[in-house]
């Protein structure tokens, strides 16, 4: 079987959702999450808990964190981004693990001023460390409907992708020295928050406060993966995901979607690393 965040299998994909429907695969935002930031200001729609949504105005943001924690897995939600003038606005769907030296894998979509791209914004980090970022514009308006977003984390890789459609993988390199997440169990985390001087180009754009509250949606969550409790992991037994990896043609989405949306690439930023891209990038 394959993960439902590959889209090669519509006819499975479809199948899955039916599942879904009546409750046996189903996340549910009532008993998978709690929405630990915000003052009433994320709220869940629905008695199956399958809609829930966050907003922001000037005072707060709010967000929502996975109840479980996880060493390896995959993570997968439909999202629907605040519409019309979104600048300064940060909506963000990402695995982190607590601690000072955390690991850390992003979705982060920076708003902009209306009829202006949305930048989506990916980034890894191990220990602590991240400068790994790469940004996208992307090839659809994600503030008219909800599109799905998924990261698959296993001991190979990390693959982001979008409807299906894989945009990045981070590869795990430890092997030539890189460190890759592959001990410390992340939480999924959403928030929608105000960050205007990093969103902006330091702050070129201004949040339109009059618009407030700013709203982002998500719905049909599904996160499921190595579930760590007691210091111990129990992974599901042959998992798709924990082996996934890019075939043929799913390299070669990643090439489209790099080539054709990609905006920033720390592998190829020469004034950030004057003495040769990152041993990973090559
Ligand atoms: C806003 O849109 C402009 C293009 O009109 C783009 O250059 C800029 O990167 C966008 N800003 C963000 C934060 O996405």
């Amino acid at each position: 079987m394959k993960s439902s965040c590959d889209a090669r299998f519509p006819f499975l994909t479809l199948f899955l959702f039916a599942v879904h429907s009546v409750g046996v695969y189903a996340g549910s935002f009532h008993k998978d999450v709690q929405i630990h930031w915000g003052d009433g200001r994320g709220k869940i729609h629905d008695n199956l808990g399958n809609l829930l949504s966050l907003s922001l105005d000037k005072f707060s943001g709010s967000g929502f964190q996975s109840n479980q924690e996880f060493l390896y897995g995959k993570a997968e939600v439909q999202m629907k981004l605040v519409p019309g003038n979104s600048a300064g606005t940060v909506t963000t769907f990402y695995l982190k693990s607590p601690g000072l030296t955390w690991d850390e894998i992003d979705f982060e979509f920076l708003g902009n001023i209306s009829g202006h791209p949305y930048t989506l914004h990916t980034n890894v980090y191990t220990k602590g460390t991240g400068d790994k970022e790469q940004q996208f514009h992307l090839w659809f308006d994600p503030t008219i409907d909800f599109h799905t977003y998924c990261i698959t984390w296993n001991p190979q890789r990390v693959i982001f992708t979008i409807d299906g459609i894989p945009i990045r993988e981070f590869k795990n390199s430890a092997s030539i020295g890189v460190p890759f997440p592959n001990d410390q169990p992340m939480r999924l985390y959403a928030s929608l928050w105000e960050a205007e001087h990093w969103a902006t180009r330091g702050g070129l754009e201004k949040t339109d406060w009059s618009k407030a509250p700013f709203t982002a949606s998500y719905r049909n969550y599904n996160v499921e993966g190595c579930v760590w409790l007691n210091g111990k992991s129990s992974c599901p037994v042959n998992a798709p995901w924990f082996t996934q990896e890019l075939d043929f043609k799913g390299k070669n989405r990643v090439k489209w979607a790099q080539s054709k949306y990609m905006v920033y690439n720390y592998c190829t930023d020469k004034k950030r690393f004057p003495r040769g891209a990152p041993q990973e990038c090559t």
